[in-house]
């Protein structure tokens, strides 16, 4: 169970979660300081450490002091501003003055809200805290309200709204676990040491972005997969965002973390209110793997709309067919898929206005006449007839130019008057904010959703912001707005989906993985890592995703070999092992498949549906990462009653002279033997945590094994 006290005489609040504590405490000047976020501490503890451990010096030169809960802007601070207010008369220095607080508890968690204002202008700030019984995990957002009633020109400009800030005791060797990444490339894990001063990770894209995910996870130079002390942070937004590291000198770190980017403003007006979304915190003292487990359970438990569910194997046409869609072809397809046991077929991009190419089309969401004569429902009829789900590809953010959409409504991209309107991909962006492009984004995937039997949408987003202008607001310093309210109303238009067609799924993509997030999975039910679907470049792609989101939203398709993209060749089992510890999913020209292959992936669906049920929900172990020397992968998964274990073992290129593994595996339960599934052989737990699980790898290059443990019987 978690608690939340609150001692009115030293006005200190502490948050116990079942293995860590957080606690912050009102200074003499109302300020909210930070007062420890680690290893769970009382009350007297927390209380004791501004008299034991002091802040630091108080001459006219010292270091930022990186304790406020949000560093607002002002006064003898000169860290970064989480928090960036101009009032109307100019005056940008924030002062706190403490209002009061509230602890309630709703859906199996504890929220507070500690109302604060600014001591002389009508603005209300509110922190908001939230707690969990079943984790350590700790969500954030701050809510600021204009209670003024001066008329307009009292309005305040919020320069920058933090969701939380988060601190960090003193110690010497902070690093910084983040990814990086490219278009297929996604979420590639770098380890840093942690740089004194200020780095900021973000985007300035208006979507989450492939070169930064909004996540970040420090230690102190001394965690690894099982120990250690590993503080971890993520945003829950889809848009422009910024995470910001300050390590001073005295190896105190502060974390603050939001929407938006720099620049950009946003004009509260009295009796207005903005809200940030959340950021969630994570404590843990038991290494990165626990780290990441209990992402994966708060994710599963407490963001994702259908955790419940088990995610079907699907079938997607993009890499068999590209935009040459049409009704013949994908019934082929589609029987082809039936037949190895899909579950959920997807017809990708191609099939809708005169979209036969990334030229034109984008906009006009009807069937294209030629492909689809009598619309879409024959094919719907058809894949449900075969027994599968349907879903469908849509892109509703975007135009091209050369569409109907655009030639009657140039007005509703993103644009500026006087500067060029640059297209990616060949098209623009719709401006999402706008409420008349919302009302008719919803209106046209109502339509479709309640007009076909659709099951499922794979919801796309092929091309960053530019000349974000929009002009109605040029004057009156709300254009800005949009780079939020378009994040808002996607998820409006996606929630309000949901709520009216209650069976629908939904898939998030942005040219793969450039739009996945806490906010994303909050609305829908998976997510397109990448475009590459290279199996070895996946085990990459796959590990440094799964640092914070769990197996049972990462879709992997099995595809063509040699690979579309990369051109390499990579043995079929290979190919199945990496999307088996995913959603496993089919994505090839199955038209070109022999019949060896056929007949193996078959097998290898039937094998994925006896096991997903560990891989989307159990505690996922990370054995041997793909930077290991040894060139090994291997990753476990096992059920929350440690009844069934599965190994997955991925060798890309055999050392020479060495056998791989065994690998020792994590968390058995101790006094029980495992039998392998397959081979019949029995292992006693003990000896396959101390000693390992031998490798049943073929020779040669790109060897993968899959080996399934069920327990058996205690040993006493
Ligand atoms: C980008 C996606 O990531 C692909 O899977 C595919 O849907 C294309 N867009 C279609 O244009």
């Amino acid at each position: 169970m978690s608690t939340i006290t609150f001692n009115p005489g030293s006005r200190t609040w502490l948050l116990s979660m079942p293995r860590s504590s957080y606690a912050f405490q009102l200074d003499a000047a109302d300020v909210p300081r930070h007062l420890h976020w680690g290893e769970p501490l009382t009350l007297d503890q927390v209380e004791a450490l501004p008299h034991t451990y002091r802040p630091g010096r108080g001459d006219s030169f010292a270091g930022a002091r990186l304790t406020e809960e949000i560093a607002v802007d002002g006064g003898t601070r000169y860290g970064v501003p989480g928090l960036q207010v101009r009032f109307a008369d100019g005056t940008r220095a924030l002062e706190w003055a403490y209002v009061d607080h509230e602890i309630a508890e709703a859906e199996g968690a504890l929220s507070l809200a500690v109302h604060m204002r600014d001591r002389h202008y009508p603005l209300a700030i509110t922190l908001r805290y939230r707690v969990f019984h079943d984790g350590d995990v700790i969500e954030r957002s701050l809510t600021l309200d204009h209670i003024g009633d001066d008329g307009a020109e009292s309005a305040i400009s919020v320069l920058r709204a933090d969701s939380g800030a988060w601190s960090l005791p003193a110690r010497a060797g902070y690093r910084v676990g983040h990814v990086t990444g490219d278009w297929a490339a996604e979420n590639q894990l770098r380890q840093d040491a942690l740089p004194w001063g200020e780095t900021v990770f973000g985007s300035r894209r208006g979507i989450t972005g492939h070169q930064a995910n909004p996540w970040v996870m420090l230690d102190a130079g001394d965690a690894d997969e099982q120990h250690g002390q590993v503080w971890s942070v993520a945003l829950a937004w889809s848009g422009t965002w910024r995470i910001t590291t300050q390590r001073g000198t005295d190896n105190r770190v502060q974390l603050t973390g939001g929407f938006g980017h720099d620049g950009v403003s946003w004009q509260l007006a009295p009796g207005e209110s903005l809200t940030t979304p959340p950021i969630l915190g994570l404590y843990s003292g038991a290494g990165f793997g626990a780290a990441s487990r209990t992402w994966h359970d708060h994710v599963l438990r407490h963001v994702l709309p259908r955790p419940e569910e088990m995610r079907p194997v699907l079938y997607n046409s993009w890499e068999a067919t590209g935009f040459d869609v049409d009704e013949a072809g994908q019934r082929k397809l589609a029987a082809q898929a039936a037949a190895l046991g899909v579950e959920l077929f997807v017809m990708d991009d191609g099939w809708f206005g005169t979209r036969t190419s990334d030229h034109a089309g984008l906009g006009d969401w009807a069937p294209n006449p030629e492909r689809f004569p009598d619309g879409l429902a024959p094919l719907i009829d058809e894949v449900h007839r075969l027994g599968m789900a349907f879903g469908l590809w849509v892109e509703p953010e975007m135009v091209n130019p050369d569409s109907r959409l655009y030639r009657r409504h140039p007005e509703w991209v993103l644009h500026y008057e006087h500067r060029q309107r640059t297209e990616l991909r060949n098209q623009l962006v719709l401006n999402f904010a706008r409420p008349d492009v919302a009302a008719w984004a919803h209106g046209w995937l109502d339509r479709l959703v309640t007009e076909h039997a659709i099951d499922f949408l794979k919801w796309d987003m092929n091309r960053s912001f530019s000349e974000a202008g929009w002009p109605e607001h040029g004057s009156d310093g709300q254009a800005d707005r949009l780079w939020i309210d378009h994040v808002r109303n996607v998820y409006a238009i996606i929630d309000r989906l949901r709520a009216d067609h209650p069976n629908l799924r939904i898939e998030a993509c942005s040219g793969g993985g450039g739009r996945i997030d806490l906010g994303m999975l909050s609305r829908t039910d998976q997510v397109w890592p990448s475009d590459n679907t290279d199996a070895l470049d996946r085990l990459s792609i796959q590990h440094g995703f799964t640092q914070i989101y769990p197996a049972r939203v990462m879709s992997a398709w099995v595809t063509d070999s040699p690979n579309p993209a990369t051109g390499r060749t990579i043995p079929l089992r290979f190919r199945c092992h990496a999307a088996m510890a995913g959603i496993m999913a089919l994505g090839g020209n199955l038209a070109e498949w022999n019949e060896q292959d056929l007949h193996d992936v078959a097998q290898e669906i039937a094998h994925y549906k006896d096991i997903r049920a560990t891989v989307q929900l159990g505690a996922r172990y990370r054995l041997s990462d793909p930077t290991d020397p040894s060139g090994l992968t291997a990753v476990q998964y096992t059920s929350s009653d440690r009844a069934e274990t599965i190994v997955f073992a991925w060798q890309p290129t055999r050392p020479i002279g060495r056998e791989p593994g065994p690998v020792r595996l994590a968390d058995l339960d101790p006094g029980s033997r495992y039998r392998d599934r397959a081979s019949g052989r029995e292992y006693d737990a003990v000896l396959l945590g101390e000693y390992g699980l031998p490798l049943d790898l073929p020779s040669g290059d790109y060897a993968s094994s899959l080996t399934v443990l069920d327990r058996i019987s205690p040993t006493h």
